[in-house]
């Protein structure tokens, strides 16, 4: 549409020039230019270029965890209920080993911490919703042990625990902080390749 009117406009200079008989002057008229422009300006946005994405929140951006040269991927958790990373790359077929260090001060009531690896196509959030209800089992839900790959202990401050899968298949694999409240800001997925 903009590519049309600027062609009539340049045929009408053209006209224009032509009718007025200007000889030397071939440049349009610095009116004529700002007119072009003006016209083109506002179907440009939609035509030529797609809408920026949005810039995703600092907290979706992958955090990537890999294996350290002895296989064991190294995850902390904080006071501020995070991971360090938010995706774990793993290899299919191979022992996976993933050790979560609670790095934080808070008392291990308040601010607990546990890493539980959930089956690729678990409900995630069916699974919270029972894990809050599991306080006496560490808010490890024994009416949905099925969906658990495998988990670590509850950490309290300056705890470790390491868990190990014998293998998995190539897939993506949530894994979550299953203390009640931590699901929606501590999770992230182990990608098998
Ligand atoms: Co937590």
């Amino acid at each position: 549409m903009s590519i049309r009117i600027l062609v009539t406009l340049t045929l009408g200079m053209a006209l224009f020039g032509a009718s007025t008989g200007c000889g030397g002057e071939s440049k349009p008229s610095p009116e004529a230019t700002s007119a072009a422009v003006n016209t083109d300006k506002p179907a440009e946005p939609k035509a030529a270029e797609p809408a920026p994405a949005p810039t995703p929140e600092p907290a979706q951006a992958d955090v990537v965890a890999t294996p350290d040269e002895q296989g064991l991927v190294h995850v902390t958790a904080n006071d501020q209920m995070r991971f360090s990373a938010n995706r774990i790359n793993a290899k299919a077929g191979e022992k996976i080993r993933i050790e979560l260090k609670n790095v934080g001060s808070l008392p291990k009531e308040a601010m607990g911490h546990n890493l539980v690896v959930l089956k690729a196509d678990a409900d995630v959030t069916a699974f919270g919703t029972k894990a809050m209800a599991a306080k006496a089992t560490n808010y490890i839900p024994a009416d949905a042990a099925d969906q658990i790959v495998a988990h670590t202990k509850l950490l309290g401050p300056g705890e470790t625990d390491v868990i190990e899968i014998a293998s998995l298949t190539p897939g993506a694999y949530p894994f979550v902080c299953s203390f009640p409240g931590h699901l929606a800001l501590m999770k992230g997925v182990l990608v098998v390749e």
